[in-house]
């Protein structure tokens, strides 16, 4: 009972808006997708903001709140997340409104409690659907952490190699951000960033992002 509760809890902390630039450029829409790390939080604003500052589209950013709460994982619940975020484009949307690029950030709640290969296959099922629709696929490292109860250095370096070699091995439109360059003097409390450290993040993001919008 405790569990489920918990699980419900965990998956009703969505937050989900679209940020338009205030100097558009393009009516290309970006899809920002992952967990907390996404959503940002305490003040911080999250990297998507920025990303569409920057680039001049607009950026949806949904962050999906959890800890590991389920034996697969909280990936494994964010692909879930992605479906229903995918069938409600088809429902009542035009295809003109498909996301052009989806950015994907997840697996970091995972490390410490899931199998990798589990963590990576759900990935990998995300970029696959994200492809399906179309979009260019943006495939984000972990970010660099300091907290241990997070993971060990180890796991994440082992993360973001299988990461790397994931999206080498795509034969559809895709680009690899290393998150894991961004110095860990700009997270908050051992995982999330602060402003500053979204904007990093955005910057290094745009660079691979722009070439294709
Ligand atoms: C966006 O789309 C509208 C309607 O199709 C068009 O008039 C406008 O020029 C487009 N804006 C940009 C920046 O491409
Ligand atoms: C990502 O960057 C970190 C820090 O510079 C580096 O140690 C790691 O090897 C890089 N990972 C990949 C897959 O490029
Ligand atoms: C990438 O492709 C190579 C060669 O087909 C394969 O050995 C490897 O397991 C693949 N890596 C991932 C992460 O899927």
């Amino acid at each position: 009972m405790g569990r489920w509760l918990a699980l419900s809890l965990a998956l009703d902390l969505v937050t989900c808006f679209l940020h338009s630039p205030e100097i558009p450029r393009s009516n290309a829409t970006i899809l920002a997708f992952g967990d907390s790390l996404t959503a940002a939080g305490a003040g911080s604003i999250p990297y998507g903001v920025f990303l569409a500052e920057i680039l001049g589209v607009r950026v949806e950013v949904l962050g999906v709140w959890g800890e590991t709460s389920e034996h697969r994982g909280l990936a494994h619940l964010l692909l879930g997340r992605m479906r229903q975020r995918f069938v409600s484009f088809h429902g009542a949307r035009a295809p003109s409104d498909l996301p052009d690029v989806v950015l994907l950030l997840g697996g970091t709640n995972d490390l410490s409690q899931v199998p990798l290969a589990d963590t990576i296959s759900s990935v990998k099922a995300m970029h696959e659907l994200a492809a399906s629709w179309g979009a260019v696929v943006g495939v984000l490292a972990l970010p660099r952490f300091v907290n241990p109860k997070v993971g060990s250095a180890r796991k994440l370096f082992a993360a973001n190699h299988a990461l790397a070699e994931l999206e080498q091995n795509y034969s559809f439109p895709s680009f690899f951000v290393n998150l894991s360059e961004v110095s860990s003097r700009h997270l908050y409390d051992g995982l999330h960033f602060t402003s500053d450290g979204y904007l990093i993040m955005a910057e290094m993001i745009a660079q691979k992002v722009w070439h294709w919008l």
